[in-house]
């Protein structure tokens, strides 16, 4: 069982459609994936409801997810991790406790832009446009993902 974890800051627009998404091209005896935000403020709450609503759109359910906050543990309960930015990026890699944890963070967009850094911009302040931009790119993203595990 490999396990894969998304983050973000909110854990509650970006990494919820990304576990989603990739939920759903992944057989989940095989995989077990998840996702967490940096920050506290979402705690057991519901994905926004405008990432709720574009899922929704493109036939995927994400509403029985709830917050939580990335701790510690995690480095040792997941393969990899994926960060959405580069925010979340260094934030993950200074809670590391070991080369080994440091090793398992990686940005989720070096899957189709290898080396260029790019963001999943945070759509928070955004409108549905941006939720739709967020959506499109997480998809492109995670059926990258998909394929290569699948190939592994
Ligand atoms: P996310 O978006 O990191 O994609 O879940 C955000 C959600 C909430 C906040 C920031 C970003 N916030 O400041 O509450």
């Amino acid at each position: 069982m490999l396990r894969i974890l998304m983050v973000c800051l909110g854990n509650i627009c970006r990494s919820p459609l990304a576990e989603g998404l990739l939920k759903s091209k992944l057989d989940t005896s095989k995989y077990f994936v998840d996702s967490a935000g940096t920050g506290s403020w979402h705690i057991g709450h519901q994905p926004d409801k405008r990432s709720i609503a574009v899922a929704d759109k493109h036939n995927l359910d994400i509403s029985d997810q709830r917050g939580r906050q990335f701790s510690e543990v995690d480095f040792d309960n997941f393969d990899i991790i994926y960060a959405m930015d580069i925010n979340n990026y260094e934030d993950l890699r200074e809670m590391a406790k070991s080369d080994k944890d440091t090793q398992k963070v990686k940005l989720l967009l070096d899957i189709l832009f290898p080396g260029e850094n790019m963001d999943v911009p945070d759509p928070y302040t955004g409108g549905m446009f941006q939720f739709e931009q967020v959506y499109d790119i997480l998809d492109k993203a995670t059926t990258q993902l998909a394929n290569q595990l699948n190939n592994d």
